[in-house]
């Protein structure tokens, strides 16, 4: 039987994405959750499902295309339709301009926004459909706050979060008068496994929890389809603003 509503969730094995799943997960939503490492993502779809919910894992590389359609495929295959979209996904590599290596550059561009246009591309079918029901489909975009502001040795990391907010408000102008509606999420150190290289300066009690970020997509499903949410920015106390 096909679920009443269906999202899929990228880079759903930990920190933030799995955050957000539980919280789709306990809005009814009924998920396919993608990560790279097999293991680590069945781990994270076993707690799932252990709580009752309705979850596949799907393991795949979205640096690859084919990947990505593989992913959109399986969810298709399963549920048949696509209320909302959490691209998610990420990672990032330090380094200064002169020691940019070409990999490392094509991998955070690949990861971070080539994969949520390719995801966008091929899941709008099932968006639109959903769209022409209930005028209410969103799409989550994981920013950062380096997508807001500059950074120095993270600037390939920042530049492509500048380009997941500036995508996401083309986004908007698109696609907003369909009823897709997509947000940016914008976060400074949130306490995952991406920011343990930082945890010797800043202690991870100090850091933004994962769940702060994932209750605010059940903010986003609440508003009503009037109302887009093209960004939210999260800070710590004494951030820069
Ligand atoms: N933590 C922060 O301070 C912070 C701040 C701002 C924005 N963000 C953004 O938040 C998002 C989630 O990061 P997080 O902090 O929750 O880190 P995380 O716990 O390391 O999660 C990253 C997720 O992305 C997956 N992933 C990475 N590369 C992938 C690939 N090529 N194909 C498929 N999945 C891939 C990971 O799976 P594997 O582990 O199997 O690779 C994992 O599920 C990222 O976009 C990140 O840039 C994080």
């Amino acid at each position: 039987m096909s679920a009443e509503r269906a999202a899929i969730v990228t880079g759903a094995s930990s920190g933030i994405g799995l955050a957000i799943a539980r919280v789709l997960a306990e809005e009814g939503f009924a998920l396919t959750m993608a990560a790279r490492r097999p293991e680590k993502l069945d781990a994270a779809v076993a707690g799932l499902a252990a709580d009752g919910f309705d979850v596949q894992a799907v393991a795949a590389n979205i640096a690859d295309e084919a990947e990505i359609q593989k992913v959109v495929e399986a969810h298709r295959a399963r549920h048949g339709r696509l209320d909302v979209l959490v691209n998610n996904a990420g990672v990032g590599v330090g380094a200064t301009v002169a020691e940019i290596q070409t990999k490392r550059l094509d991998m955070q561009l690949d990861i971070n926004l080539r994969s949520i246009i390719l995801f966008y591309r091929e899941c709008i079918g099932m968006l639109r459909e959903a769209a022409a029901e209930h005028k209410n489909v969103l799409v989550v975009n994981t920013s950062s706050i380096s997508g807001k502001h500059g950074e120095a040795w993270l600037s390939v990391y920042s530049a492509a979060k500048h380009g997941v907010v500036g995508w996401t408000e083309s986004m908007n102008k698109e696609l907003g008068a369909e009823g897709i509606k997509s947000t940016a999420l914008c976060p400074a150190f949130v306490d995952t496994p991406m920011t343990d290289f930082v945890k010797e300066h800043v202690a991870p009690e100090d850091m933004i929890r994962p769940e702060d970020i994932a209750e605010s997509v059940r903010f986003l499903l609440r508003v009503s389809p009037a109302c887009i949410v093209p960004e939210v920015t999260f800070v710590r106390p004494g951030d820069a603003l």
